[in-house]
């Protein structure tokens, strides 16, 4: 499905394509301190790289993008900017409902839905539901840690036990995974970090084992198409090994 395509003209190397990207965009606040701004100037700014994002997945046939929009963590943030955040992801789901429509892109949010405002829940779970049968998914990590989805993901198993339909040993890494926010999704093959921190920030940490980390400079409203491509070229080019050989 797209995933091996021959460079046209050169006979070289084939291209290898991520089948799913994961994002931590990163460097909204700095991107604002340096203009002078205030940070939900940044954030702003970085609703529109999003958009832009969108179309370059869909230009290079990448099936699944995460975008860790929001950690459980960042709830600890100052009130007003928290505020501007989240009116923000209500306004951008609101804007793009047509176009992931159109597009025929699923959305999913993953993450602590229980924590949003029911405006935002309302909001989320009808564009889920509408977009619920198309192949290509947009997962936007809302109120999201990987401590928490492991949380999660051991209490639905926990419920299971109790209710006598599973025991302890047949607990299995395929259980845990099974029981993860998005099950079905394969763990991501790219996780692109930002702003240059090399740090995971508690994103995906049981989806990351064998993942290939990529991480720029570059401020996530400054992330530019060629930034994208850069990050495929490099993706392409990794031995990934699996702790073969
Ligand atoms: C990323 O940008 C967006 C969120 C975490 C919501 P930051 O707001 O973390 O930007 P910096 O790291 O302060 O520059
Ligand atoms: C990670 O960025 C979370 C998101 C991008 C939503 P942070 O800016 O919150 O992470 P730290 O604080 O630098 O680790
Ligand atoms: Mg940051």
């Amino acid at each position: 499905m797209g995933l091996f395509s021959r460079k046209k003209d050169d006979g070289g190397e084939p291209v290898v394509r991520p089948k799913h990207i994961a994002i931590i965009m990163d460097g909204n606040g700095r991107w604002a301190k340096k203009r002078g701004l205030p940070r939900l100037a940044g954030h702003k700014a970085g609703s529109e790289t999003v958009r832009r994002v969108l179309n370059w997945c869909r230009d290079t046939d990448i099936r699944y993008l995460t975008l860790y929009a929001f950690s459980t963590e960042n709830w600890r943030r100052p009130a007003e900017e928290v505020s501007g955040l989240m009116k923000l992801l209500e306004g951008f789901i609101e804007k793009n409902e047509a176009e992931l429509l159109e597009k025929k892109v699923r959305l999913r949010v993953i993450g602590r839905k229980e924590d949003l405002s029911e405006d935002l829940q309302k909001a989320v779970q009808r564009l889920e539901e509408e977009t619920a049968s198309f192949e290509r998914q947009l997962l936007i990590a809302l109120s999201y840690s990987g401590r928490s989805e492991l949380v999660y993901a051991a209490r639905r198993i926990a419920e299971q036990v109790k209710a006598g339909t599973l025991s302890p040993d047949e607990i299995t890494e395929g259980t845990i995974s099974g029981n993860l926010y998005a099950p079905d999704v394969p763990d991501p093959d790219l996780i692109i970090r930002t702003s240059g921190e090399l740090r995971i920030s508690n994103f995906l940490l049981w989806e990351c084992a064998y993942s290939e980390f990529y991480v720029t400079d570059v401020l996530w409203p400054d992330f530019s198409e060629k930034d994208f491509m850069d990050a495929l070229n490099a993706y392409s080019r990794r031995n990934r090994r699996f702790g073969g050989v």
